[in-house]
């Protein structure tokens, strides 16, 4: 017999017909005679039940061995449940214990366990209800992805992991290297010569794949990245992550405006197909997780995102007679607390910033005719913060060359960039969507170390 997922037994299967079934034990109760099994195999939030009696050759053994953890194969039929918990549960003809476990040292007992304790097991997390139904609301939202962007024509752009240039100029590289720790090639001046090292140059981890998807996106017109990227950042917050996922698309014959719509349709959609594809991890996140995030998703799909001008945000803070942490004037960079006030307090809802002043902003922005502002926006969700960056793209050669000399940027890793300007040039557009916050947003996770499988953040990098 053909083994059958649980979610599929669920959803298809009915009483009467067999079915074989492989998993993880959850639960086990022995009864005088029989024994219930709660067989897990994450295919699904829930288990399936079943009923193992005493007229199993290998009961004894079952009874003995078959413990919380335990992997299994049971072969049955279908039968109607009593119990209320469930609609259908298996009957056992035959059980195969496939690999013990040692319950006295199992580290998922019964009990709830916090997610800090969670993250020092995360090769065992997955087999617990939030972190498995977390792992597939992140894979519906990356398939989802896909279609959405497949079916407007964008090409699927895989962008070098290992770069030269820092994108947002913020300095927050990790080095690629292969020269001798312990005694590097040095130059006159006593400094290490990486001209010796692997790729001529020292290199780094990508903190974003913009800048080369703009090249594609100037001859293809549409493009979408979506892979790892890199910071490092010493931020411990529960917002960063060291390695998070990014989805960037970049559009030619574009311009700021444009991003904001796709930006929005784009998250809509998505947040559409989880409550669609999700139906049960959904109600799992809300019952257990955080209450009312259905509802929070339905609204965010119903009701238009506010667009606000970084002047207006700094306006409506300074006439809030809040007292801020970091008081907020033009040219500062909104904090987090700044952009909750914004989001959860002012316009109780997802908000679209734009135009923001130059200084604070990466090099690439596009500058707007009042010489101060650039053509740059930031989409913010209540409880998250900044869950969207884009803008659209300096296409002026000239311009752009002044800019980075004035930022003192070094040009030179930069040279192929600023050709883009200079043979057939087009207004373009994008942004980068951080995957984990999306994720954080959609279940209600508190923490972003609990939306990625192993995450990587200053001085934690174990499994
Ligand atoms: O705003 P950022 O830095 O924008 C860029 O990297 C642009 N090059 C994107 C583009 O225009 N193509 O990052 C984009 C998003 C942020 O809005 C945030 O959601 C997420 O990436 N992000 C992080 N997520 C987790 N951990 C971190 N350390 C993050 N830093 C940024
Ligand atoms: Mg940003």
């Amino acid at each position: 017999m053909k083994r059958s997922k649980i979610k599929t037994i669920k959803q298809e299967k009915k009483a009467g017909e067999e079915a074989l079934v492989k998993g993880w034990v959850r639960t086990v109760r022995h009864q005088k005679n029989f024994s219930f099994i709660e067989l897990n195999d994450g295919s699904t939030l829930s288990c399936l039940q079943i009923i193992a009696d005493s007229s199993l050759p290998n009961y004894t053994a079952i009874v003995e061995r078959l413990a919380t953890g335990a992997s299994c194969a049971v072969a049955g039929i279908l039968v109607e449940s009593l119990g209320t918990k469930q609609a259908i549960e298996l009957h056992a003809k035959e059980i195969e214990i496939i690999g013990e476990c040692d319950s006295q040292h199992y580290p998922l007992q019964k009990k709830r366990h916090s997610f800090e304790f969670l993250r020092t097991i995360a090769h065992l997390r997955p087999r617990t209800n939030t972190i498995g139904a977390v792992m597939r609301v992140r894979n519906v939202l990356a398939f989802a992805t896909h279609v959405f962007f497949q079916e407007r024509g964008f090409i699927y752009l895989h962008t070098p992991i290992i770069t030269a240039s820092d994108c947002e100029g913020a300095g927050e590289l990790f080095n690629v290297s292969t020269l001798d720790k312990e005694d590097p090639p040095r130059n006159k001046r006593g400094e290490i010569d990486h001209s010796h090292d692997f790729f001529g140059k020292l290199a780094y981890l990508t903190v974003s794949g913009q800048l080369n998807g703009e090249s594609y996106a100037c001859a293809l017109s549409d493009i979408y990245t979506f892979g790892p990227t890199f910071r490092a950042e010493n931020s411990n917050t529960s917002r960063h992550l060291a390695e998070f996922w990014m989805i960037e698309p970049e559009m030619a014959f574009a311009d700021l405006s444009d991003t904001m719509d796709l930006a929005q349709i784009y998250l809509k959609y998505l947040i559409g197909e989880v409550l669609i594809k999700c139906p049960e991890e959904m109600e799992f996140f809300d019952r257990v997780i955080r209450k009312g995030t259905i509802a929070r998703l339905q609204e965010m799909i119903d009701k238009p995102f506010q667009k606000i001008s970084y002047i207006e945000a700094v306006e409506q803070l300074a006439k809030s007679g809040r007292v801020f942490e970091f008081p907020c004037h033009f040219g500062c960079d909104l904090q987090s607390e700044h952009e909750r006030y914004l989001c959860e307090e002012v316009y109780k809802g997802p908000i679209i910033l734009y135009d923001f002043p130059k200084a604070i902003k990466a090099f690439y922005m596009r500058e707007n005719e009042d010489g101060k502002t650039v053509a740059a926006m930031d989409v913010l969700f209540p409880g998250v913060g900044e869950i969207i960056g884009g803008s659209q793209r300096e296409d002026r050669h000239a311009i752009l060359v002044e800019k980075m000399d004035r930022m003192g940027l070094d040009k030179e890793p930069y040279w192929w960039y600023l050709e883009l300007r200079k043979y057939g040039s087009v207004p373009h557009a994008g942004f980068g969507l951080g995957f984990e916050r999306l994720i954080q947003f959609v279940t209600g996770m508190e923490n972003i170390r609990d939306v990625i499988p192993f995450p990587r953040t200053p001085n934690h990098a174990p499994f």
